[in-house]
């Protein structure tokens, strides 16, 4: 009888045990991490992933990779951000030009106690900076970036120069002794980055004067034509002189490498990230290259780059938020930013790491610093991709001679007006 009633007792609790109790528990938290890709990606985050598994066992992270092209990144966020369903975006790498944009709409949480002020310091000020809305820290410093000139050590050394050009005007004039010289018609001067996407902009402030605006606040918004207009004229020089090829015009990041690590350029404007990929075993220009500041555009003054580089943020709206901070803390500790320089060539936003642990073939760790230093960031303004993408249509007509200088200038300075506008409607200002 007592066995009975034990027997009863067990299949009561059975039973209500599986009525009441749902489906079993999720054995993990997942996160899912949205970011850019990059030659050597996954050989990079898949041991970084199975590392923080290890640290975190119920914790799980779903990389996901965007397009290489910021724009592209950009325009997916645009439509992915506001509307977060289930498995949606939690931690996401955010160009710097995207914080205002995104922290204003609301779309991100602030991350200021993710670390100790002094931790903070640690990074680039300027990056820090680009992380900042409204006195807080929505963005965490992924890695830095800064424009910088590379140039062919061998054909400069072979032609008599023992150093890169200073000046723009002296890279013109090495590119086009080398190249007439070397009489190779496959031989360019100088690739960049001219297509009409947002790399555009960014070489397209490095051949400004240092320390001068582009856009004069007064007068409701309006472009420095003063400035602007000779810099345009000499950016279309470069190609109508032959110095750069026509196909700059349609040359992004990648490709522009791919050319000068073919050993088919004198000079070549990127990031970074390139130095080790042109130091591999199977580039033709390994060994050979020199890494330098862009040239300046008067004697005596300094070149920049504009500033760059990736920060995280989490969504204002993930369910997982303990462990979608965790990834961000660990992303941004030193030992991965030195795995993520050391295989990304990813230029470590903290300082102590970029001082004291260098890959091997090492970039110039003292021109790093100073680029980075002196980055020139873009325009911190909520519109900054409406504006963007406007200068990116008129400067590459300009160049491509869809429109005359004078008519892209002016074409540029009303569509500021508008989106100053529009700025202003929206800010009650
Ligand atoms: C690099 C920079 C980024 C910039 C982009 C332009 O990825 O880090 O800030 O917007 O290039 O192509």
């Amino acid at each position: 009888m007592v066995r009975l009633r034990i027997v009863f007792m067990f299949l009561l609790l059975a039973v209500t045990g599986c009525l009441f109790s749902g489906p079993p528990p999720e054995p993990y938290t997942t996160v899912h991490y949205y970011q850019f890709s990059l030659p050597g990606f996954n050989a990079t985050f898949d041991p970084l992933v199975e590392q923080f598994h290890r640290l975190y066992p119920k914790y799980r992270i779903r990389v996901h990779a965007l397009p290489t092209g910021t724009d592209d990144q950009h325009q997916f966020y645009l439509t992915h951000l506001k509307t977060r369903g289930p498995g949606g975006i939690d931690v996401l790498a955010l160009d710097v030009i995207w914080m205002a944009e995104f922290a204003r709409a609301g779309l991100l949480a602030p991350l200021t106690d993710l670390l100790p002020p002094e931790k903070w310091s640690d990074f680039f000020p300027a990056s820090v900076q680009a992380g900042t809305f409204g006195e807080k820290h929505y963005g965490v410093p992924l890695f830095v970036d800064g424009g910088v000139l590379y140039s062919r050590k061998d054909l400069l050394q072979k032609h008599g120069f023992d150093r890169p050009p200073a000046t723009w005007s002296e890279l013109v004039s090495m590119a086009k002794t080398i190249m007439r010289v070397e009489s190779n018609e496959r031989l360019y001067g100088f690739v960049w980055q001219a297509r009409q996407y947002e790399g555009l902009i960014c070489n397209f402030t490095e051949f400004l004067p240092r320390g001068q605006p582009w856009l004069l606040p007064q007068g409701g918004g309006r472009l420095n034509r003063a400035l602007i207009e000779p810099r345009l004229r000499f950016m279309r020089s470069l190609l109508t002189d032959g110095v750069s090829p026509p196909s700059v015009l349609a040359m992004a990041e990648e490709s522009s490498r791919h050319v000068f690590q073919n050993g088919q350029a004198v000079f070549m404007r990127n990031w970074p990230y390139a130095w080790r990929l042109l130091q591999q075993a199977d580039s033709s220009v390994a060994g050979k290259v020199w890494m330098s500041s862009l040239p300046a555009v008067a004697a005596g003054e300094t070149g920049h780059g504009t500033l760059g580089g990736f920060l995280l943020g989490m969504h204002r709206d993930t369910p997982v938020a303990d462990a979608a901070r965790a990834w961000i803390a660990f992303l941004a500790r030193p030992e991965v930013q030195r795995t993520l320089w050391h295989k990304l060539g990813l230029i470590p936003a903290r300082k102590s790491v970029l001082r004291s642990d260098p890959p091997p073939d090492p970039p110039p760790v003292n021109v790093l610093f100073e680029v980075m230093t002196h980055a020139v960031p873009r325009p911190a303004t909520p519109l900054y991709m409406p504006l963007s993408q406007s200068m990116q249509a008129y400067l590459s007509g300009g160049l491509g001679k869809v429109y005359s200088i004078d008519e892209a200038m002016r074409l540029m300075d009303a569509d500021l007006q508008r989106l100053t506008r529009v700025l202003n409607d929206k800010t009650g200002a």
